[in-house]
């Protein structure tokens, strides 16, 4: 970290690992307190290197399905980048379909997973997501996003944004439950199946003892996580509705 005498602001001097240069970012855009940083390691990555990373592994940015976990997701650098990338094909393909461009738009954010053990950083993760979710959505149809398709996408948040230790694999608000993940697939165009796993058995090291493998079409042993929960096939707009009917009949 370097001072720069005449502006009196501190920055943290950075290198761009795609250019190869060194450059200064403000210290206030990466970190919130000495504490945080000294009891949660919290310093934010800087966008330029964010776009560095992710080119590393552009075509699976780029894949509107693809899945993207972050375990120290903070505000959500990351993720946030990685939802502009897939939204951004999204309207390249379907801007001409309110309809697919929904549709695709839903399944774009529910590819996206991360973890953080301070509220605040989840909460303003949820947030900045549901925010570019908005204004791409906005910027892509020229109309503003039905409240129906902002509350499933804010539902999807929720359960894919999780308060959690990522150490421990335990939730930060309920400490003796498990960090559960919401696994959506899209199932003849609008309607989506959600399976629920525990993260310690997705990691491998599930301490419930469960078995891990099944066997597939030529007889070999493949690693399976078992889903924890199910639910019946939903509209892609009734996500919500599905898991209260669920919790209600249980
Ligand atoms: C170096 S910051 C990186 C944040 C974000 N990935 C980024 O690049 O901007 C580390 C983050 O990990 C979080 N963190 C620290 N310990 C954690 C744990 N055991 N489980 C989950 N998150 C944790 C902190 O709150 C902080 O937001």
């Amino acid at each position: 970290m370097i001072e720069r005498a005449k502006l009196g602001e501190p920055f943290l001097c950075c290198f761009d690992i795609s250019n190869r240069r060194w450059f200064m970012n403000r210290v206030s855009d990466q970190i919130v307190s000495k504490k945080r940083v000294a009891d949660h390691g919290e310093v934010f990555t800087n966008p330029r290197e964010v776009n560095a990373m992710l080119d590393l592994v552009k075509q699976e940015t780029e894949r509107i399905e693809s899945r993207f976990l972050e375990p120290a997701c903070g505000k959500g650098a990351f993720l946030a980048e990685v939802l502009r990338r897939k939204l951004t094909v999204v309207k390249n393909r379907y801007a001409k379909s309110p309809l697919e461009y929904e549709r695709y738009a839903i399944l774009a954010i529910s590819s996206i997973y991360g973890i953080d053990i301070l509220e605040d950083n989840v909460a303003d993760c949820q947030n900045e997501m549901l925010s570019i979710f908005k204004s791409e959505y906005k910027a892509a149809l020229k109309q503003e996003c039905s409240e129906e398709c902002l509350n499933s996408a804010r539902f999807i948040l929720q359960k894919n944004i999780v308060w959690g230790d990522a150490l421990t694999l335990k939730r930060v608000d309920h400490p003796d439950q498990p960090i559960v993940f919401s696994e959506w697939s899209a199932v003849n165009g609008k309607m989506m199946k959600r399976r629920d796993y525990s993260f310690s058995q997705m990691v491998n090291c599930s301490t419930e003892g469960l078995p891990l493998f099944n066997v597939n079409d030529k007889g070999e042993d493949v690693w399976a996580p078992r889903p924890v929960k199910e639910f019946p096939l939903t509209h892609y707009l009734k996500l919500a509705e599905a898991e209260r009917e669920v919790n209600d009949a249980a």
